[in-house]
């Protein structure tokens, strides 16, 4: 692997035992990338693609626990429908091309969101990637795909409410509770969230979970997101002192 100067210093830097254990990331970014670069839309979904494999690969070798991405929110269905349609390709086409590799690397895939809504191929090359990966022990791939998370948690508290009337829940319902309703069940809140693009938001993304998550963005468009600027952010991370409220 050829590594750029800033990579081998940040190699050097980086704290191993403070890797940030759960990444969050939201990949924006595509459209503008290949908009300005006269490209078609698509090209930039394309090569983000490829930034998700070296992204994947760089998170698992620094030690990165869970590592959730951004594919598909419940608003992108408003888009154009060739791009929807382009979009929805390409969980199948990633697992095709990466699966083996994701096996190898003992990592297990998981899927966040509403998947009864997606198009049976996504759903089945996402599934098909969960159960061949389901027994790894390594870092977990958590694809956010159809995710919205009001969406989620307005889910939470209808099932509580069953789950309550059913007398399966006594008592109040605490924070634990309500996070095993959540799609993300079972996984710790990320540690760190990136943003591409520029754009400083949210966007209805992990509301609950990122309660406490350091926050790093970057000007540069998700296709040109790199193992660089992965190892940025996480060097950015170490140096912060999280208090959680506390002093
Ligand atoms: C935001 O960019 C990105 C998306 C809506 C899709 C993100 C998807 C990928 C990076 C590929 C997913 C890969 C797999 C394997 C499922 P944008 O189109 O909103 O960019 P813009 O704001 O510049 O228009």
């Amino acid at each position: 692997m050829h590594c750029t100067e800033r990579e081998k210093e940040l190699l050097q830097l980086i704290d191993r035992a403070k890797i940030p254990g759960h990444i969050a990331i939201i990949m924006d970014g595509n459209g503008r990338w290949a908009v300005e670069k006269g490209l078609p839309r698509q090209e930039g979904h394309r090569q983000g693609v490829e930034t998700v494999r070296e992204t994947v690969r760089c998170a698992d070798k620094l030690g990165v626990n869970t590592l959730t991405l951004f594919a598909f929110s419940t608003e992108n269905w408003q888009r154009p429908a060739w791009e929807v349609n382009y979009l929805m390709s390409l969980p199948e086409k990633y697992f095709h091309s990466e699966l083996p590799e994701l096996i190898r690397k003992n990592v297990q895939v998981r899927l966040t969101g509403d998947a009864a809504r997606l198009p049976r191929k996504v759903r089945k090359a996402v599934e098909d990637g969960r159960e061949a990966t389901r027994d790894n022990t390594g870092m977990i791939l958590n694809f956010a795909l159809n995710y919205g998370s009001r969406t989620e948690i307005l889910r939470a508290v209808n099932n509580l409410i069953n789950a309550k009337a059913k007398g399966v829940i006594k008592g109040e319902v605490d924070e634990k509770t309500f996070s095993e309703y959540l799609y993300t069940a079972g996984l710790p809140d990320p540690d760190l969230l990136i943003r591409t693009s520029g754009e400083k938001r949210i966007s209805n993304f992990l509301l609950w979970q990122l309660a406490y998550s350091e926050l790093w963005f970057t000007s540069v468009y998700w296709p040109d997101f790199s193992r660089a600027l992965l190892m940025e952010a996480v060097y950015d991370y170490q140096q912060r002192k999280r208090r959680f409220g506390k002093l």
